[in-house]
């Protein structure tokens, strides 16, 4: 969506992996937003505090919508402006039907009166959720009359389309939306599976390959947000997710209890040269150039003609993985000087790199030639 905004992933941190329904409250929020000012996670550049699912209650006699005092006894307003005092900005959630996945208040019918009412307690970020739809509702009609709403409210604010890849929103998102899910629920996982849809990172990855060209400035695939902290994965499968992340140049909302994260986390969320492989300038999906068994290798184009390289191993064995220049787009003749963005060490070479990547590890490289 050309409105300005998200011209690189939007950043921050979202309430619903963690605290889904039950535990969100304007407290953890409020604690969070401060975490987020004093811990290193603004400056790396995590903006966005954004409360997802169970806010909102019901609607008045004018149809306004109600906040759920319990939750949120000080109101919206007043969260949004202590979140604006430590120079972050706020999100917020709701749904294109008539109920939210909670089965709270959606928007359908009020999208103006919703959005009016947004921008008047200083929104910045709307994720739009695709839970009770009315049979045969569309969603590009439906995505676009809140795009609509929120341009009419007069604030910026960026839109996030949620409606789990089911419609193929990379076909027609681009001008209605500034990211859109393109995956169902992430779990945190590896590689487990629901039924009815959402997987773990390795199903992510899969189902991230081939929508690479519909992604870019101000308009995202967006792979769900991340589970880094919450316990699902090992560390080396949780640096894998963020590396791949940062390759897919996804949205990074940390989806993790921030008051309380480990050493282990802090560093994964807060590595600064991993995060500027995802919000480089150019804005280009990487895209995976070789698939050989358990191992992957996945390339992303950079601003400054580089290329950052993921070697991922997906087996269950320690493996050895070679990238050669010519499957990135180089001439194998040239030198290049290669940075392992997790060891923070440089090294050089020419033609090709090889690494020994643990089971479940990513080896993420930045190469300049
Ligand atoms: C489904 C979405 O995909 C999740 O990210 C979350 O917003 C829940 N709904 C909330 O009910």
């Amino acid at each position: 969506l050309d409105n300005g905004l998200a011209r690189t992933p939007p950043m921050g941190w979202n309430s619903w992996n963690k605290f889904a329904c039950k535990g969100l409250n304007e407290k953890v929020v409020r604690e969070t937003a401060d975490e987020m000012a004093s811990n290193g996670m603004k400056d790396a550049g995590y903006q966005y505090v954004i409360i997802d699912d169970c806010w909102q209650t019901g609607r008045d006699a004018e149809g306004n919508i109600i906040v759920d005092a319990e939750k949120f006894p000080s109101g919206i307003k007043a969260l949004a402006d202590y979140i604006h005092s430590k120079g972050l900005k706020f999100g917020i959630y709701t749904d294109v039907g008539t109920m939210t996945c909670a089965k709270r208040p959606g928007s359908i019918g009020h999208e103006y009166q919703d959005a009016r009412q947004y921008a008047a307690w200083g929104v910045d970020y709307l994720k739009e959720d695709w839970c009770n739809t009315l049979p045969n509702q569309n969603s590009e009609s439906s995505y676009t009359l809140m795009r609509e709403a929120l341009k009419a409210s007069g604030r910026p604010i960026v839109f996030s389309i949620c409606e789990w890849g089911s419609t193929k929103p990379w076909l027609w998102a681009g001008p209605v939306g500034n990211l859109w899910r393109a995956t169902p629920d992430i779990q945190d996982c590896w590689d487990c599976k629901r039924e009815w849809g959402g997987g773990g990172v390795t199903q992510i990855l899969d189902l991230m390959d081939g929508i690479e060209s519909y992604s870019g400035p101000g308009h995202w695939n967006d792979p769900d947000m991340l589970e880094v902290g919450n316990g699902g994965m090992t560390t080396e499968e949780y640096r894998t997710h963020f590396s791949m992340w940062a390759i897919f140049s996804a949205p990074l909302l940390a989806g993790n209890d921030i008051a309380k994260m480990s050493a282990d986390t802090k560093e994964i969320l807060l590595n600064k040269e991993v995060i500027a492989i995802d919000q480089d300038a150019l804005g280009q999906q990487g895209r995976r150039v070789k698939r050989n068994g358990d191992t992957e290798i996945w390339s992303k184009q950079l601003a400054d003609g580089g290329r950052a390289v993921a070697l991922v191993n997906r087996g269950k064995a320690t493996e050895s993985i070679t990238v050669a220049w010519n499957e990135i787009g180089y001439p194998s003749t040239l030198p290049a000087t290669i940075r392992n963005l997790w060891t923070h060490k440089d090294a050089t070479a020419k033609g090709s790199f090889t690494a020994e990547v643990p089971s479940h590890g990513t080896i993420l490289v930045r190469l300049n030639f």
